[in-house]
């Protein structure tokens, strides 16, 4: 596509809301709120006003989402230049309309086969359903000092490909939910020789290449799909969302009408006005748009130094340093020479991942205790909890969390000892002793201990069964209920699963229907059981039992 002369001041959506806004006339289109009028009589719609006032729909000069030709034909040329993208597609259903979007066009007809890293979003396991795609899952890599898990390896995809040339492309995530990845750059080389896209869900990465201490991008590593949560790490309304294109391997017509058919034919005005905005901001002020943010984390990783017991995950041999040092995590992560058995280089320095050294409190604890001081963390897994800084986090927002830590840290004696003496303790404990069984049977017994570690692994660190597994056929076919029976979880290893257990966040599911429940998958589904984990998916929402299929019946198109 030519480069045509690139005005970043602008930003034609919202310039064009705004003279909406401005502008007196009588509404005899939908929304049937009418600016807000429905509500006047009422009382108003409260803080909600000035939502309503923005929220038009496709009418003379607003555009149209699925026919773009002004202003949000504009604002998207805007984003593929700001974003390093050839055509850039707002999105205004998230990450998870862009996945589909992104599955059906490239697994066109059904029975396409699709090379997909294990431990992604339940959004491309429900792309591929929709698909009808065939699966070949890929193992990603465990990260041995973390035990987290990041990304496949250029070798794993290399070998996958070798194993299925029929495969129409390979989707991965980077950076995972901890902010942890590594180089892109020879799973795109593996894709290309072998003519295949690379895929990549960045939806923890929209920032990503736009400062030089935060990690380059999937479009620079030459990605050739990529998706990001434009609301999640940069400043958009939550569902806000792009997938960017580049490259001849994505067939852009058919990619349109995907989208069609996935995001809604009202699309979401205060939704694209705020991409538009969220890219302006970036595109006008660049890497200084993420002063203030990473300040406010560098204070973070200051404070914590006088805090021993709470620790940072960074990428095994780098230490997280602050502007001032010698470089960041992100930084150093782009110049480091890959430690042998590292799987993961870079690291988010805007995802912020503590720990208790003590091992007094699990990452659910740690969270509860956050919480009840007022700062209301991400996630958290049995060992880990993540914190989300973004170019809208300040110094005073660390000086909270540094204070609350402060707190959990004088409350550690009653900690201690009531940890010691709680059930949640004893499960704990037993959940410990499985999880060293269930880690010697999976070979990763190796794992470094940490004091008193809970669990020697994440919750989420789902790998393949197989480095490259056998092709997973999808489909929407509903399993008989006449298959299918309900067991308790302690009898459930072993079975064929028959729904999707998707624990949330960060919505990777641990199992989908017709997936073999392993030894290793049923431990870690008592370890969210016993934690009162929230499963979406699961028909028992205590997930003290689980859907499978009956012995001898045959497995069809999985729900
Ligand atoms: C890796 C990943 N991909 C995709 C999504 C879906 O993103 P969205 O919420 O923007 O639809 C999520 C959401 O958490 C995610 O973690």
């Amino acid at each position: 596509m030519k480069k045509q002369h690139v005005n970043k001041e602008r930003a034609p959506i919202y310039e064009m809301m705004q003279e909406m806004k401005d502008k007196a006339y009588s509404s005899f289109h939908v929304p049937g709120h009418k600016k807000g009028q429905a509500y006047t009589e009422s009382g108003g719609a409260g803080f909600l006003q000035d939502v309503l006032q923005a929220d038009l729909t496709e009418i003379t000069g607003t555009d149209d989402l699925h026919h773009p030709e002004g202003v949000i034909r504009e604002a998207q040329a805007l984003a593929a230049d700001c974003f390093g993208a050839e055509e850039s597609f707002f999105l205004v259903g998230g990450s998870t309309s862009g996945n589909i979007a992104l599955i059906l066009a490239v697994c066109s007809k059904p029975g396409d086969l699709l090379i997909v890293q294990r431990n992604v979003h339940k959004s491309v396991i429900h792309g591929l359903m929709l698909a009808g795609a065939k699966a070949v899952f890929i193992q990603p890599e465990p990260d041995p000092v973390s035990g987290l898990a990041v990304a496949p390896s250029a070798e794993t995809v290399t070998a996958a490909l070798a194993a299925y040339p029929q495969a129409k492309g390979v989707l991965v995530t980077m950076p995972n939910y901890y902010g942890m990845g590594s180089d892109l750059a020879p799973l795109a080389e593996a894709c290309h020789q072998h003519g295949v896209p690379l895929l990549v869900d960045e939806a923890h990465g929209a920032h990503y290449g736009q400062h030089p201490r935060l990690p380059g991008s999937a479009l620079a590593s030459g990605a050739d799909g990529v998706v990001q949560s434009t609301h999640k790490m940069l400043a958009a309304l939550t569902m806000g969302a792009m997938l960017h294109v580049q490259g001849p391997r994505i067939d852009r017509g058919l990619l349109r009408q995907r989208l069609a058919m996935v995001q809604s034919s009202s699309p979401s005005y205060p939704i694209m006005g705020s991409l538009d905005l969220a890219r302006r901001l970036l595109h006008v002020q660049g890497a200084g748009a993420f002063t203030a943010g990473l300040a406010a984390v560098d204070a973070l990783v200051r404070g914590l130094a006088e805090l021993p017991r709470f620790k940072l995950l960074h990428p095994q041999g780098q230490q997280p340093q602050d502007a001032a040092g010698a470089a960041s995590a992100g930084s150093t992560a782009q110049a480091a020479i890959r430690p042998a058995a590292a799987a993961y280089t870079t690291q988010d320095p805007f995802k912020v991942v503590i720990y208790d050294d003590t091992g007094v409190l699990s990452g659910y604890e740690l969270q509860e205790r956050l919480e009840a001081y007022g700062c209301v963390p991400e996630m958290s897994d049995d060992r880990y909890v993540v914190l989300v800084y973004s170019l809208g986090s300040t110094e005073e927002d660390t000086r909270h969390l540094l204070d609350a830590l402060r707190h959990i840290t004088v409350e550690k004696a009653d900690a201690q000892r009531s940890a010691d003496a709680s059930p949640a303790a004893e499960s704990r404990h037993s959940v410990q002793a499985e999880a060293e069984k269930d880690l010697s049977l999976t070979g990763a017994s190796s794992l470094p201990k940490s004091k008193g570690s809970p669990a020697e692994f994440s919750t989420w660190n789902i790998l393949a069964q197989a480095t490259v597994s056998e092709p997973i056929p999808f489909g929407l076919q509903p399993i008989p209920a006449e298959d299918t029976e309900r067991v308790p979880l302690q009898d459930c290893a072993d079975r064929t699963a028959a729904e999707m257990i998707i624990p949330y966040p960060p919505g990777i599911p641990l199992l989908y229907p017709g997936e073999r429940i392993t030894e290793d998958t049923a431990a870690r589904l008592r370890v969210l059981s016993n934690a009162g984990a929230k499963c979406q998916g699961a028909a028992d929402p205590n997930l003290l039992t689980i859907m499978v299929y009956k012995k001898n019946r045959k497995q069809g198109s999985h729900l």
